[in-house]
């Protein structure tokens, strides 16, 4: 693995300018109140670029006259800091671990940014960096005349997924299609939609999943219209839906996946109606990825499919091309058919090239794909039998040279399936 690391470095100095340093943090702890931190979380890119796991580190890119040099900074070595927060690599073991030119403590920074500015022409660092950063990297660039962002390459290497990110990938949906398959089962036995998260996260975590890789959603009925409920404090209540959209993140890597499932375990006739309207044009916008495909097509199509199929269950009325312009299937479909997903759920890749150009579809991507209908209790334009529900239902897809493969296969999505595993 630290052989990927090193040629993923080799591959992004190959595209800074000559003459160039460029500079790249680690994450930080993040305060959750007064004292107390949320579990810490390596930087994404930085996790790319280097397997590092710890935070106050650095990754310092020199590149001169075709010479280029990686300098990693790390935490010094402290008994009693250790002692409180756990043990760190330290300078030595870090340099024999990553494949780095050399490894320096990170207290010795500034002192080392000091020289390595000098002479230098461009200056590259991440542009969403908070601003007690920027000011530590630009406080020697004074000979500088270009600052450029450094995400921007990182990102794009980050659209193509190697094979051993794809494993990942496939290991945590491994183990998100036994939390929601756990879910199926046990949901009528359950009372709160909070029962329901804790079973699905327990299952992440006994099987080595880190974390989640998103907060859950567990909602229920009406709750399943709002799009980021992460409350999940009320009612498993019987006859209704659950919406569940769980992932979990294994190994930095995340899955994202959601089903709609019956508390029952049986779909009414309505329920049923909706849903597999639903699932048709999932299965549909699925078949259509293949490379040189844009992801705005996937998008207008399920859009096209959502409004025809709105219309033939009588939640739209009037004329399809008309109801279509004006985007009425907008109200139940507000959002996008799907995201990149990678070592973040949301993978913060590129959507246009440098030009403004869409990024066309290639093989080694992968995208979620996502459609949904939200449809309010109280929206008495819509027939009463389906107020109430919002279904969305979800599959993680790899683009591949033939056309695709879909890395949550095999968790449970028809009505059939979803009916027989809560048997
Ligand atoms: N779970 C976040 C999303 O579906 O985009
Ligand atoms: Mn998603
Ligand atoms: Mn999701």
């Amino acid at each position: 693995m630290e052989l990927e690391y090193k040629n993923r470095r080799d591959i992004l100095l190959s595209k800074l300018h000559d003459n160039s340093l460029a500079i790249l943090f680690s994450g930080d702890y993040k305060t959750r109140s007064n004292d107390t931190e949320y579990p810490f979380r390596q930087n994404s890119n930085f996790y790319y670029l280097s397997g590092f796991m710890e935070d106050n580190s650095c990754l310092v890119f020199l590149k001169k006259e075709q010479k280029t040099e990686v300098i990693l900074f790390v935490e010094k070595k402290d008994k009693t800091k250790e002692l409180w927060s756990g043990k760190r690599l330290g300078k030595k073991e870090a340099k024999k671990r990553f494949l780095v030119d050399k490894v320096y403590e990170y207290h010795d920074l500034e002192m080392k940014l000091q020289s390595y500015m000098i002479m230098q022409e461009n200056l590259y660092y991440s542009f969403n960096l908070e601003t007690s950063k920027v000011d530590r990297v630009k406080k020697y660039a004074k000979g500088i005349n270009t600052l450029l962002n450094l995400n921007y390459h990182v990102e794009n290497m980050r659209l193509l997924k190697s094979q051993s990110e794809i494993d990942l990938i496939k290991k945590a949906l491994s183990i998100t299609k036994n939390a929601h398959h756990k879910a199926i089962k046990i949901a009528k036995t359950l009372q709160y939609e909070y029962e329901l998260q804790s079973e699905i996260e327990y299952v992440f975590k006994k099987n080595g999943a880190y974390s989640d890789a998103y907060t859950s959603i567990v909602a229920c009925g009406n709750s399943a219209n709002t799009l980021h409920y992460i409350s999940n404090d009320k009612k498993l209540v019987d006859g209704e839906l659950i919406l569940i959209d769980a992932g979990c993140e294994y190994k930095y890597y995340a899955s994202d996946i959601t089903r709609t499932i019956p508390v029952s375990g049986k779909f009414s006739d309505a329920q049923k109606e909706l849903y597999e309207m639903v699932l048709s044009v999932e299965l549909k916008i699925i078949e259509m990825i293949k490379p040189k495909i844009k992801r705005s097509s996937l998008q207008k199509k399920s859009e096209e499919l959502l409004c025809k199929g709105m219309i033939k269950l009588g939640i739209l009325k009037g004329d399809y091309k008309k109801l279509l312009k004006k985007k009425a299937h907008k109200k139940y479909y507000p959002h996008g058919i799907g995201h990149w997903m990678g070592l973040d759920v949301h993978d913060e890749c590129p959507y246009k090239d440098e030009n403004g150009k869409e990024i066309l579809l290639q093989a080694g991507m992968v995208m979620t794909i996502e459609p949904g209908i939200y449809i309010d209790e109280n929206d008495t334009t819509v027939p009463k039998k389906y107020r109430g529900i919002g279904i969305r239902i979800e599959d993680d897809i790899l683009v591949t040279l033939s056309g695709h493969e879909n890395l949550s296969q095999g968790i449970a999505k028809s009505v059939k399936e979803i009916e027989e595993i809560s048997l």
